[in-house]
């Protein structure tokens, strides 16, 4: 949450500092603000809501001239979205500025002493404590990187943060723990950032600081120190996509941007790893001796990704026959969860920063269980931390709501399935080769969902049922768990109050809310419960629903008789068939909301990373 972004070069900051919180802004979006250095002073300008409201503010940067500079793009964490408690904050003489992502969790404690020591606020912020607090140190030591890490030792919490003094122009500070960062190398120029895509435009020669770590930089030279303030060296990774990965690209949103490229980001996923019909993880040490002494399986995520985890325990049972159970991030840290050795915690996270799910992490470590995470962002904090750590190849997800990151998340079940299971024996050469096969070509039957023609006919039935007040998914099996991710699509970009029910499970309650004009989408894609789930279709429509249903081809002919809105996908293994299903459940949710004229990369209340509890 928040995004952080800083420049000293030769150039102007302000237009450098806009860009790259442009490309930020789906960490938050609440309001935004650049410190610049300009005629020798520290000149500040906020503006709540988004950042369009800053750029015309400051006229896109024209307005503040400078070479050196600071910008914050915002959740709300401590205070209202307003003007007053947008950062960059400055301390109470004006020294020295801050941005800031994450929570301190002892500002109150700091705000206090602070205010006995005579200093004021203007802000609700935990920020602003921070800028006061290394004032404070800076005023008795006169040495701005010393006022940093005094300042920093009596934080507790998470932060990233920028950190400019006055007298000190041409230098700036970044400071990290819990709270992503990275430092950017160019050529007579220097960049801090939380994400890759705010700088990329500039330097492709970044430094993923470690928690602790904290850099002082001028334009030509950047000192790196520890947690305990002894220089370190770091090591200077290259990043290997390319701008336009993180750009729109004539499409009107990044998420319709991201479904198309899910055929990509499969392959990309998948082709690396299976190599001459076998599952080849070259990326983790799970040895056979290891496996075979697992007795149970935790998936440990949050939203989508806890879905993945939904869908991960029944692919990963019917493979490889150890119970999994899939659990929420945020209940799991405080549940006193029993594992140990013989558990193996698979954590999922597309951003790697979810508090909750990091939290976890470390939880699992504690209790002795080995980690094995999936991520998609390269050095985030839980690729980090975990024994091991699966990436997804989906390049940058900057869409608050994911998609290619599920899918390719899922694809790595699929691998850790096949992977597990010919360890243990507990598949058979036949069933192994099926899903292999089949895996080789997911990403060309998921192009075929999204076929001019496919994405014609989810558009005529979003245009059906765009202004529905309520919407219920069922499905059965593997179908019921990607319910559960095609209702959070339509529920958080199209803002429609909806719900996903294991089919069977409508009667025991949830059928008293169906009515003339309910929504139900109905997904039937496995072949031995698809009459099953036809009847409870048709308790629904009997009810007055309005049911739109997904099946596979096969069942083109069957489904009509009963569902008159149809979208067909293409059959492939029964295991990996929701890869194909949320196809069409993620376009649907996105040609909902675009009828209704969401918001739809930047769903309110939201940001991409979450990373307070
Ligand atoms: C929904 C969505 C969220 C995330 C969740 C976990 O579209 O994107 O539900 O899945 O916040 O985020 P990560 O995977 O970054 O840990």
């Amino acid at each position: 949450m928040c995004g952080i972004v800083g420049y000293l070069g030769n150039r102007q900051a302000a237009p450098i500092l806009l860009d790259g919180l442009a490309k930020l802004e789906y960490r938050g979006y609440d309001s935004a603000g650049i410190c610049v250095f300009s005629d020798g002073k520290l000149k500040v300008a906020k503006a709540k809501g988004r950042l369009a409201n800053l750029s015309g503010l400051i006229d896109g940067g024209r307005a503040i001239s400078g070479t050196v500079g600071i910008g914050h793009t915002r959740w709300a964490t401590h205070g209202a979205p307003s003007d007053v408690n947008s950062h960059p904050h400055m301390a109470e003489s004006g020294k020295i500025a801050v941005v800031h992502n994450g929570i301190i969790e002892n500002y109150l404690k700091l705000k206090e002493e602070l205010v006995r020591k005579g200093k004021t606020f203007c802000s609700e912020t935990d920020t602003e404590v921070v800028a006061n607090l290394i004032e404070y140190y800076y005023d008795r030591e006169k040495d701005f990187a010393e006022a940093v890490r005094d300042a920093v030792g009596q934080l507790e919490g998470s932060y990233a943060l920028g950190i400019l003094c006055q007298d000190y122009p041409d230098t700036m500070i970044a400071v990290k723990k819990e709270s992503p960062l990275i430092f950017g190398f160019g050529e007579g120029e220097n960049f801090i950032a939380s994400d890759v895509p705010a700088i990329l435009r500039y330097t492709r020669r970044v430094v993923y600081l470690d928690d602790g770590d904290m850099v002082v930089f001028t334009k030509d030279e950047a000192k790196f120190y520890d947690a305990f303030f002894d220089p370190v060296e770091k090591k200077i990774e290259t990043v290997d996509w390319d701008i336009s990965a993180a750009e729109k690209g004539g499409y009107p949103h990044f998420m319709i941007k991201e479904i198309h490229e899910e055929p990509k980001a499969i392959r990309g996923t998948l082709s690396p790893r299976i190599r001459d019909g076998r599952v080849v993880l070259d990326d983790i040490e799970l040895s056979k001796e290891y496996l075979e002494k697992i007795r149970r399986i935790y998936i440990v995520a949050c939203g989508s990704s806890y879905y993945v985890g939904c869908l991960g325990k029944y692919i990963l049972e019917k493979t490889c026959r150890i119970p999994v159970e899939p659990i929420l991030a945020s209940e799991f840290r405080y549940s006193e969860p029993v594992l140990g050795e013989d558990t193996l915690c698979i954590i999922i996270s597309q951003s790697g920063e979810t508090a909750d799910t990091k939290a976890a992490l470390e939880e699992a470590k504690k209790r002795g269980a080995r980690t094995l995470a999936i991520v998609n962002v390269v050095g985030s904090a839980i690729a980090k931390a975990a024994d091991d750590v699966i990436y997804t190849w989906a390049g940058p997800e900057i869409a608050v709501a994911t998609t290619k990151a599920f899918t390719t998340q899922l694809c790595v079940i699929y691998l850790i399935a096949l992977y597990i299971a010919d360890n243990l024996n507990t598949i058979s050469p036949k069933e192994y080769a099926a899903i292999v096969d089949e895996l080789m070509v997911l990403d060309q039957k998921v192009a075929l969902c999204l076929t001019a023609e496919k994405i014609e006919k989810i558009r005529y039935y979003a245009e059906q049922y765009f202004s529905v007040r309520d919407a219920f998914f069922i499905g059965r099996n593997v179908d019921s768990a990607i319910c559960l991710e095609g209702s959070l699509k339509l529920k958080e970009i199209a803002y429609i109050h909806s719900e996903a029910y294991a089919a069977g499970e409508l009667k025991h309650g949830p059928i008293s809310l169906i009515e003339e004009g309910t929504l139900v989408v109905a997904v039937a894609t496995v072949d031995q419960l698809f009459d099953k789930t036809m009847s409870n279709v048709k308790e629904v429509r009997a009810r007055g629903a309005d049911v739109f249903g997904v099946t596979t081809e096969k069942h083109a002919e069957e489904i009509k008789k009963t569902v008159p809105s149809v979208i067909l996908v293409p059959e492939t293994h029964p295991l990996l068939q929701p890869s194909l299903t949320i196809i069409p459940l993620q376009t649907f949710a996105y040609y909902v909301a675009l009828l209704r004229g969401c918001d739809i990369d930047k769903p309110k209340n939201l940001a991409k990373s979450v990373t307070v509890e």
